[in-house]
Formats: structure tokens, C-alpha cells, sequence
């Protein structure tokens, strides 16, 4: 991963407001990437506010907190991974600073993950992939069945082989969303409850050149810097420019969490297995769930669990590890994914003043969290955006 940068670095502050009239910054969007945004912001001294009826129960409440630069990425999407990569290698610095500011354990793993085949189809394409994957970052070597079973001892004994990609990370999502509302309270950031139902951009006629955010109910806040994370949501908001809101569609995820004995864990790891050419992976966590994801469906905002998705996320599961029958159904839930055209997430400065965007992360909200986080404080900072990020501004959907 060559001279990637070891931790977020903080831009220089402090800048509180002037005149206490408003905040430095208002985030639009209390998910994953939000709250990341505005509690980085409150890190340099500006004063935060995030705006969103239920933080952290969008889609970020769903996900499985893989952080997989290369086996999450299809592979039309090699050209985000020098972007994932830089942001995998930001956080073990990420959580060591949740940390600091009172947000406690986030259950990051350095097991890695293991990918296996269920057939000999799904080996003769899995092995096509990690030729790929060796182009940017040597995946372990093919391995047979007996070895894979060896690291894992719940496999199917008929599970065809497969390979370790020993430097992907994981954390427990929800302890990181829990930790992220801590750290933005501890450093004096605002969390408001409600939603944005418009904005108002200064466009010189507010006083003090200020943004106004119209909040559901009828209660405004003002706003040096305006950061729009507002996921899969963001065309409920009136007022936004064209070419201020990236072009998002909702990919929705079904995904299903099992509870098992955190004294007896059945994976020690990640495992994404393909199986009749169908893809599922399987996150082990410390309390003994383990996170079964995820469908891929296209087209609408329905956010209900389909029974068919269910069913064949769960066979899939228990072809690869049978044990997993036998754990407690735990969760089901269905979240939208935000999409771009190229899957690619938009950040940085927008062709409105003072208005930033943090959207369209798709399947890496947690993996790109810190980058984001990083890219938007800069944005907002008057200060350069890390080089990594230069190539996801706004203006590449024309
Ligand atoms: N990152 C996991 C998923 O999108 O399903």
C-alpha cells in the first residue's frame, strides 16, 4: 500500500463561531459518514451540529462493517481501491481517537477474511478473482479444501478451496455509530434529532452570509458550512441546487444477524463464500453474532425484508457452515445502499460556497469513513483534500 498516510491528520483550528448565531458546520445526515464528518469537524475546534431524526438506523444500522478494500469490490470497481486502501490503512488511528474521546471499543478485528467456493464453478471464478486481486494487493496463496477447513473447521467438508486476504479489518458497526455519537458529545458537537426538510443557501441574503436549515417541524438553524451525508435520503431535501446533490440510487441490502454463544464462536473470521454463483458473506462478531449479508436488489426505496432474500441468504449460509442452522434467527432487516454511477463515493466542495458533500459510498461506508471524514474537514477547512480523494469530487457526473 506504499506511502499511504498511517492516520487522519487534523487540519488546524480552532474557529468558533463569531457571533453564536449558528454553527460552523451543519451536517445533513446522522449515518455513518455524517456523524464521522461532524465529529472530525468538532476535533479542530469548529462547532457541529448533525442533523437526523434517527442517527445511525439508516443504512449504516444494517451493515457488517467489513472493512474489504478488494474482496467487497466488483471488479468494474478496481478504480476505487487506492481510495479504500488509504482509508483501511486510517483506521486503526480512526478508533484509537474514537477511543480517546470516550466512544470505548469499537471491535475492530485483524483476522482478515477467508473466501471459499462452494462448487467447482464458484472455485474456477473465485480463483479468476484472486488473479485479479493480485494486480494491487497479493491475496494468500489458492488453497484446497482441507486447508481452508483447517482455519475454519465449520466448513462444509465439501466447500472446493479458497484464499486469505489477511490484511481486511472489520469492526462492529453499531459500536461504532454508538461511539461516534459519544465522541461528537465530547467534543461539544450537536446531535438535533430532527429532520432536514429544506435549506436555504446564504447566497448573500442571510446575515452574516450563513445557510439556513429548515428542520421538520419548523425550527431553523443557521450554518457557516453546509455538509450534505445524507445517503440514499437526500432528494427529500428541498432547496438543494442541481449540482449540489450527487446523482444517488438506492441499491438495497437484505441482511440477517444470528446469535450464537460468544463462548463457543463458530467463525474465527470473515468468510465470503460463493455459492451457485451467488455471493454471501458470514461476520463473525465478539458476542457471538454472526452478520449474514447481503442481497443486491436495484430500483426503489422500500426498506421491508423480502421473504425470498431471506431464504436464499440463509441457504447459502448453511451450505457453506451447516452449524449456523442451529444459531438463533436474531435479526432480519433491510437498508438502501447509496449508489453513483460508478459506485464511487462524492466528496469535497460542491458548485455552491460553503456547501460540501460526503454521499454515494455505497457498499464502504464504515471502510471509508476516516477518508471522508479527513477529505470533508479539509473541504470545510479552507485546506487541501487529501491527493487520494481528488478524483471523487461532484463534477465528474457533469
Ligand atoms: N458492505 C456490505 C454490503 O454492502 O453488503
Amino acid at each position: 500500500m506504499g506511502n499511504l498516510p498511517e492516520q487522519n491528520e487534523l487540519p488546524s483550528g480552532p474557529a468558533r463561531p463569531v457571533d453564536g448565531s449558528g454553527y460552523d458546520v451543519v451536517v445533513v445526515g446522522g449515518g455513518v459518514i455524517g456523524l464521522s464528518v461532524g465529529w472530525w469537524a468538532a476535533r479542530t475546534g469548529r462547532s457541529v451540529a448533525v442533523c437526523d431524526p434517527a442517527p445511525g438506523q439508516g443504512s449504516s444500522w444494517a451493515a457488517a462493517g467489513m472493512l474489504a478494500p478488494l474482496s467487497e469490490a466488483s471488479p468494474a470497481e478496481a478504480h476505487l481501491y487506492p481510495l479504500a486502501a488509504d482509508s483501511l490503512r486510517r483506521w486503526p488511528a480512526f478508533a484509537a481517537a474514537l477511543a480517546d474521546d470516550g466512544g470505548g471499543d469499537v471491535g475492530l478485528r485483524t483476522d482478515g477474511t477467508l473466501v471459499v467456493a462452494a462448487g467447482d464453478d464458484d472455485r474456477r471464478a473465485l480463483a479468476e478473482l484472486r488473479d485479479r486481486m493480485a494486480a494491487f494487493d497479493p491475496p494468500g496463496d489458492w488453497l484446497g479444501g482441507g486447508a481452508c477447513r483447517r482455519l475454519e473447521p465449520a466448513l462444509h467438508p465439501g466447500v472446493r478451496g479458497g484464499f486469505e486476504v489477511a490484511g481486511d479489518l472489520q469492526v462492529d458497526n453499531r459500536a461504532v455509530l454508538a461511539a461516534l455519537q459519544s465522541a461528537l458529545a465530547t467534543r461539544q458537537g450537536e446531535l438535533i434529532r430532527s429532520a432536514v426538510v429544506a435549506v436555504e443557501l446564504a447566497g448573500g441574503r442571510l446575515p452574516g452570509g450563513r445557510h439556513r436549515v429548515h428542520l421538520d417541524g419548523g425550527a431553523t438553524v443557521e450554518a457557516g458550512w453546509l455538509v450534505l451525508a445524507t445517503g440514499a435520503g437526500g432528494h427529500t431535501i428541498g432547496g438543494v441546487p442541481a449540482g449540489c446533490q450527487p446523482p444517488v440510487r438506492p441499491v438495497r441490502g437484505d441482511i440477517v444477524r444470528l446469535q450464537g454463544d460468544p463462548g463457543e464462536p463458530v467463525l474465527g473470521r470473515v468468510v465470503r463464500a460463493q455459492v451457485d454463483g451467488r455471493h454471501v458473506y458470514l461476520v463473525p462478531r465478539r458476542n457471538g453474532q454472526v452478520v449474514v449479508g447481503a442481497t443486491s436488489e436495484e430500483g426503489g426505496y422500500r426498506t421491508t425484508s423480502r421473504a425470498g432474500a431471506v431464504h436464499d441468504l440463509l441457504h447459502d449460509a448453511v451450505t457453506v457452515v451447516p452449524e449456523l442452522a442451529e444459531l438463533e434467527l436474531a435479526e432480519v432487516c433491510a437498508r438502501l445502499r447509496p449508489a453513483t454511477p460508478d459506485n464511487g463515493p462524492v466528496l469535497g466542495p460542491t458548485a455552491a460556497e460553503r456547501v460540501a458533500v460526503a454521499a454515494g459510498h455505497y457498499r464502504n461506508g464504515f471502510l471509508l469513513a476516516p477518508v471522508t471524514a479527513a477529505a470533508v474537514v479539509a473541504t470545510v477547512c479552507n485546506e487541501e483534500m487529501p491527493a487520494v480523494a481528488a478524483g471523487c469530487g461532484a463534477g465528474r457526473f457533469g
